[in-house]
């Protein structure tokens, strides 16, 4: 047997938090903290430029797991906060869990519902959750028939983690062969394409919906909308996301307290069923169909940008309530408040991004501005300790504005005054809602 754990207790009476990752979204989440409470100490693993000037970074990447428990173990935080997926696919919560520390991030098992896509699908359908139909193949020949069965515009998904590049809308069946083959014959995506998933295309607009919850209760966040195409008018290439803002008037207190109803309940419920308890955030990818709202897809941790655009309006406390998920101390129902403005976040990319993003140029960064926040997504310091480029995605810039409007204006304007060589950028995030609505303000 083996020996009992010895009761975790946190290094002292100081608020001590460590966030896993370094990115936009871990950047916003540490900010977010901090105003919780001015007092808290943030640990980041690896964190960035952005999050040093918050806490203390530690070089240890948000992928090695024994590095994390070791650093956790060691700096006895109050609370983990696991930004990225790949971690929580691989058991990093569990492991922090086993040795008795708080962390708020659901478990492996949990974390299939976004790293596995045919999981995900399986428990929809058994749960009755609305989601497009879709066929599990791991064969070509199978999965070409499959899609024939759909027929043009159909998905292939690749049905594990690949980095939010595998999956491909098709508008022939050429080009779902084609898919088909690259994942399956050619396993371009390695493991996560062996399974795929034949997806019916389904005709909407996108929103991002995250709850945060402790497998029970479901405490929603303010919609988001994300733009993934590189450029103006969501043309080009697909990126991990060019901007978000929110809110988004699509989402009406209705539609938030259906999904809540139709999709979070049931899928936690049935995770539970399957010996898998979620606990963390929950991200629901909805396209508002002719039919209802359906899920494109989960994911199991924060999104990114949407994060960096939806933290600025959360007027109460974003800590309170992650704790209470982290210490299973009972996750209040009291709905989360928001402040009444909105929230546009534009991101600075690297020239070359999404193929092949150019690391190394040097940054020069605007003055700090009021209500303008500008997140570190892709940087690092140089030898000379100057602040240089590392990633495809460099800068979340969010404008907290009385109109999405001026929220877009200010967000284009504060990013557009960030330079490096070769920096992209697009200048119409939002630009769906503007059009449903020009100029609008909130009730
Ligand atoms: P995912 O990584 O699953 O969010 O998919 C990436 C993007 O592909 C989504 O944001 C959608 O724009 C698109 N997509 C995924 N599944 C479908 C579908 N069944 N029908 C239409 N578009 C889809
Ligand atoms: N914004 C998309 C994602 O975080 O996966």
């Amino acid at each position: 047997m083996a020996a009992p754990v010895e009761a975790y207790r946190p290094h002292d009476a100081r608020m001590r938090v460590l966030i896993v990752g370094g990115g936009g979204r871990e950047h916003a989440l540490a900010w977010k903290l901090t105003q919780d409470q001015p007092s808290i100490e943030i640990v980041a693993a690896p964190g960035n430029p952005g999050l040093a000037t918050l806490g203390r970074c530690v070089a240890v990447s948000s992928d090695d797991l024994p590095g994390i428990v070791a650093l956790a173990i060691s700096e006895k935080p109050n609370l983990v906060v696991i930004g990225p997926e790949a971690p929580l696919a691989a058991g990093l919560a569990d492991a922090l869990r086993t040795v008795g520390i708080p962390v708020f991030g659901p478990s492996r098992g949990a974390a299939r519902i976004e790293s596995s896509k045919a999981f995900a699908k399986a428990l929809m359908r058994e749960a009755g959750v609305p989601t497009a139909r879709a066929i599990r193949c791991i064969d070509a020949p199978a999965a070409k028939r499959a899609a024939r069965e759909f027929g043009a515009p159909v998905v292939i998904k690749a049905s594990g983690l690949a980095a939010g590049k595998g999956v491909i809308v098709c508008s022939t069946i050429a080009e779902a062969d084609a898919a088909i083959d690259s994942m399956l014959r050619d396993d371009t995506f390695g493991a996560a394409g062996r399974e795929v998933l034949v997806e019916e295309f389904m005709e909407g607009e996108e929103l991002s919906l995250f709850a945060i919850t402790d497998g029970t209760t479901v405490l929603p966040m303010l919609a988001a909308q994300d733009h993934k195409r590189l450029l103006d008018g969501d043309l080009g290439p697909n990126t991990g996301g060019m901007g978000a803002y929110a809110p988004v008037s699509l989402s009406s207190s209705a539609l938030v307290d259906d999904a809540v109803e139709r999709v979070f309940v049931p899928t936690l419920a049935a995770l539970n069923a399957a010996g898998a308890p979620f606990s963390g955030l929950l991200y629901a990818g909805l396209m508002l169909t002719a039919q209802g709202p359906k899920v494109v897809e989960f994911n199991c941790r924060f999104g990114d940008p949407e994060t960096e655009a939806i933290l600025p309006l959360l007027e109460g406390s974003l800590l309170e309530p992650l704790l209470a998920v982290a210490n299973g101390s009972g996750l209040s129902d009291e709905p989360l408040q928001w402040s009444p403005g909105f929230s546009v976040t534009t991101v600075v990319v690297a020239s070359g991004y999404p193929e092949s993003p150019q690391k190394g140029a040097v940054i020069s960064l605007p003055p700090r501005e009021a209500n303008i926040h500008v997140f570190h997504a892709g940087t690092a310091f140089n030898e000379g300790g100057g602040l240089v480029t590392t990633g495809g995605r460099v800068f979340a810039v969010t404008a907290v504005a009385p109109t999405l409007a001026e929220a877009q204006r200010e967000s284009a304007r504060v990013a557009g005054a960030i330079e490096f060589e070769g920096k992209q950028l697009r200048r119409d995030i939002g630009w769906r809602e503007l059009e449903r609505s020009a100029g609008a303000t909130r009730d």
